[in-house]
C-alpha cells in the first residue's frame, strides 16, 4: 500500500496562554493513539523547549540538528527524531530571531515540508504572535486550529482568519474553545462565557470545532508542575478533557480526510517510554517500526 502524503495541522493564536502548546502536544499523542499506523511529527516554531522536554527520550545535545539547522538545509529530515509515545519531533531552535529573518518569505516552511519525506501527519505548534514563522505555519497548514479562551483571543483569531482569507485559505481554519470553565460568567448579564463566545463566533460565521476543551486542574498540574509535562491521555484518563481531546482528534482526522477508526485498533495508548507499568510494548513499537519503514 502506498503511504499517504503528509498532512499539516497548525495551532495558531496571536495570544499566549490560550493552550496552543497543550493542544499541539496532546493532539500529536492522541493522533498516534487513534491511528497507530500513522506517523506523527511535531514541530514547535518556538524557542520554548516544552516539546523537547515532553518528547525527548534523552537530553538533546547542542550539536544535534534542530529546527534552525533544518531551516538552513531546507528539509527537516536530518533533525527528525523519535520521541516519547512514538511521536516524532524536531528539536526546538535555541532562538527564533534568525529563523524569523530567514522566514520572511512565508512560503518557506511549505517548501521545507514538501522536501521532507513524511508520510503522516505534521503538527505545528506556534508562538503567540503572527510574525514570520507563524505566517509560514499558516501558509503550510492544511488545517488550522485557532484556540479561543476569551474575548481577547477571539479577536486575535479574527486576525489569523484575515491573514488566511488574504491567501484564500480561510476555509481551512476552525475555532477551538479552550480553557472553558462553566463557572466563568461575563460581567454584563451574567451569562456563561462559553455561550457568549459561541454566539459571537456564530454571528461572525466562523467555523468551529464541535467539541471544546475544559479547564482542568488535573491537566494544569500535569503540564505546569515542573519537570517533564505529562500527557492527558496517559495521566488524566477519566476527565472531561480526555474525552474532549479524543473528540477533537477524531474531528481533525476527519477534516484531514483520514478515517479515525484506523485499520485495526483505535483504543490503545502508546506507552510512555520508561513508564513503570510493565504494559506490553509490542503494539506501539510495531506501529512505530511500520511508520519508520513507511518513510
Ligand atoms: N485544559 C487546561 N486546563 C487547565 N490548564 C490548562 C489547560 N490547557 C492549558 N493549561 C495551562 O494554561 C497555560 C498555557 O497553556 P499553553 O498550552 O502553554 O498555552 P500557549 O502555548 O498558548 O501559550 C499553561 O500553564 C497550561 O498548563
Ligand atoms: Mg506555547
Amino acid at each position: 500500500m502506498s503511504a499517504p502524503p503528509s498532512r499539516v495541522v497548525a495551532v495558531v493564536s496571536n495570544k499566549g496562554g490560550v493552550g496552543k502548546t497543550t493542544v499541539a502536544t496532546n493532539l500529536a499523542i492522541y493522533l498516534r493513539a487513534l491511528r497507530e499506523d500513522l506517523p506523527v511529527l511535531l514541530v514547535g516554531l518556538d524557542d520554548q523547549s516544552v516539546v523537547d522536554r515532553m518528547f525527548a527520550l534523552e537530553p538533546i545535545r547542542p550539536d544535534e540538528p534542530n529546527l534552525k539547522h533544518a531551516w538552513a538545509e531546507r528539509t527537516l529530515e536530518r533533525a527528525i527524531r523519535v520521541g516519547q509515545y512514538g511521536v516524532h519531533f524536531v528539536p526546538s531552535p535555541p532562538e527564533t530571531e534568525a529563523l524569523k529573518t530567514r522566514g520572511e518569505d512565508s512560503g518557506t516552511l511549505s517548501r521545507i515540508l514538501a522536501r521532507t519525506a513524511w508520510d503522516g501527519v505534521i503538527v505545528l505548534d506556534t508562538k503567540g504572535d503572527l510574525e514570520a514563522l507563524t505566517r509560514n505555519a499558516l501558509v503550510a497548514a492544511d488545517r488550522v486550529i485557532l484556540p479561543v479562551s476569551d474575548r481577547g483571543s477571539l479577536n486575535e483569531a479574527g486576525k489569523a482568519l484575515a491573514l488566511l482569507a488574504a491567501e484564500r485559505r480561510a476555509d481551512r481554519a476552525k475555532v477551538l474553545f479552550t480553557l472553558v470553565d462553566a463557572r466563568t460568567r461575563v460581567e454584563v448579564g451574567g451569562s456563561e462565557l462559553l455561550a457568549v463566545l459561541e454566539r459571537e463566533v456564530a454571528e461572525r460565521r466562523w467555523p468551529r470545532f464541535r467539541t471544546h476543551l475544559s479547564r482542568s486542574p488535573r491537566a494544569e498540574a500535569l503540564i505546569s508542575a515542573g519537570g517533564v509535562p505529562l500527557s492527558v491521555l496517559h495521566h488524566a484518563r477519566g476527565t472531561a478533557l480526555h474525552r474532549q481531546m479524543r473528540e477533537l482528534t477524531e474531528e481533525v482526522l476527519c477534516d484531514l480526510g483520514v478515517d479515525a477508526r484506523g485499520p485495526e485498533t483505535a483504543h490503545r495508548a502508546p506507552r510512555r517510554v520508561g513508564e513503570p507499568r510493565g504494559r506490553a510494548v509490542g503494539d506501539w513499537k510495531m506501529a512505530l517500526l511500520r511508520g519508520l519503514r513507511g518513510r
